[in-house]
């Protein structure tokens, strides 16, 4: 596979994620000067939910590519009240109707989201939704509940810079963040210089993310970054887009359980390869310890540091997650692999539901309150 052949590179990609990654920047500034505002109360036969009072705890329910952008809103916005990411069937017990609770499913048909919704709801919690489509879709508008519509025809993972910034207008309404006009400009600027520098025109050896691509080719990527969110969302990335196994570890953490599982392995017993991803914001101590931990992995695999661009959290997090969207789909292609389809995930949303009707079930409690 060349990477600088591009017919060849749509040959792997033919449903062509490069595109719908390539369109993000212009997407996102559509997606900011969109309004979103929140109704009072809601009041139907079966439910009634209030808005009025400020929440005193959020809950974000999501599963895969759309809970990750809970995980960021969480570092990059950090809030006065407590914010949780349930990635699961059941809400906490302290939920109550003053918790708002975000239900975030791309394709809105998501089983244990839609459990969630159903759970908060009889709960009597402020609920907002955000889907492309499907039953959350349905269910808000008929139900006229707040709900954020983004752009279809994505696949869940490569819309996730849209389905952060839905929270992110979401969290805006309730007046409990402020979204900086520098720190949007500083973000549109980093996007579109990644996007020129690793476009699938431009040829190896300058396009960097090919270049990582090269490196990870046949490793197994041991991903360190000192924001636990980044490492899980580029772990993702190589699962679903590159269909390969990849460890994914936070900073300082890493250095009280990880660091010592290398002592059972000396240089090129497998074939690892460790991603250091740093960060201006990184604390001071974490740099020092990124230098030890440096030293002591480096004699048994090869480390790449790969930096996070700019002055504001939102582009450091988000400039990063986006160039290793670029990286994972040229290693798919590598790889001989189609970054868009997620097989077994199909599979097991088929088998569930085939063996006990599990959406079919969340879904009929929910008409039952619609
Ligand atoms: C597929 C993907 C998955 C989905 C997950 C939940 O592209 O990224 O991780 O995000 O299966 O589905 P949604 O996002 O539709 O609720």
């Amino acid at each position: 596979m060349d990477l600088n052949n591009t017919a060849q590179m749509k040959e792997y990609d033919p449903k062509n994620m490069l595109n719908q990654v390539y369109s993000l920047p212009e997407l996102i500034e559509v997606l900011l000067s969109r309004d979103f505002t929140i109704p009072s109360h809601i009041k139907t036969d079966k439910f009634e939910v209030s808005y009025v009072e400020k929440p005193n705890s959020i809950i974000i329910c999501g599963m895969g590519g759309s809970a990750v952008s809970g995980d960021y809103v969480k570092v990059i916005f950090p809030l006065q009240i407590p914010v949780t990411v349930i990635r699961n069937y059941n809400l906490p017990k302290f939920v109550g109707k003053d918790t708002l609770v975000c239900l975030v499913s791309y394709s809105g048909n998501t089983e244990e989201t839609l459990s969630c919704l159903l759970l908060a709801l009889e709960k009597g919690c402020p609920v907002v939704g955000i889907s492309s489509g499907g039953y959350i879709t349905r269910f808000f508008e008929e139900n006229s509940l707040p709900h954020f519509e983004i752009p279809g025809g994505f696949q869940p993972r490569a819309a996730f810079p849209l389905i952060f910034l839905a929270l992110v207008k979401i969290f805006q309404s309730f007046d409990m963040i402020s979204l900086q006009g520098t720190a949007i400009d500083e973000l549109l600027y980093n996007l579109r210089d990644i996007r020129d520098q690793c476009r699938p025109d431009v040829n190896l050896p300058e396009n960097s993310a090919k270049n990582t691509a090269m490196n990870l080719f046949q490793k197994i990527p041991v991903i360190w970054a000192p924001y636990g969110c980044v490492a899980n969302r580029i772990k993702c990335q190589f699962n679903e887009n590159s269909k390969m196994l990849a460890i994914s570890e936070e900073l300082p953490e890493l250095n009280h359980n990880h660091i010592v599982g290398w002592e059972g392995y000396e240089k090129n017993d497998y074939p690892f390869l460790v991603l250091a991803i740093r960060f201006p914001t990184e604390h001071q101590y974490v740099r020092l310890r990124f230098e030890i931990s440096k030293r002591i992995v480096s004699p048994k695999c090869e480390l790449i540091e790969v930096h996070g661009k700019g002055v504001h959290l939102l582009s450091q997090l988000l400039s990063v997650t986006y160039l290793f969207d670029f990286i994972s789909i040229y290693l798919a292609m590598l790889n001989h692999k189609d970054p868009s389809t997620v097989s077994s995930i199909d599979y097991l949303k088929r088998e569930l539901e085939e063996r006990k009707q599990t959406q079919s079930k969340v879904i009929e409690a929910l008409q039952r309150l619609s």
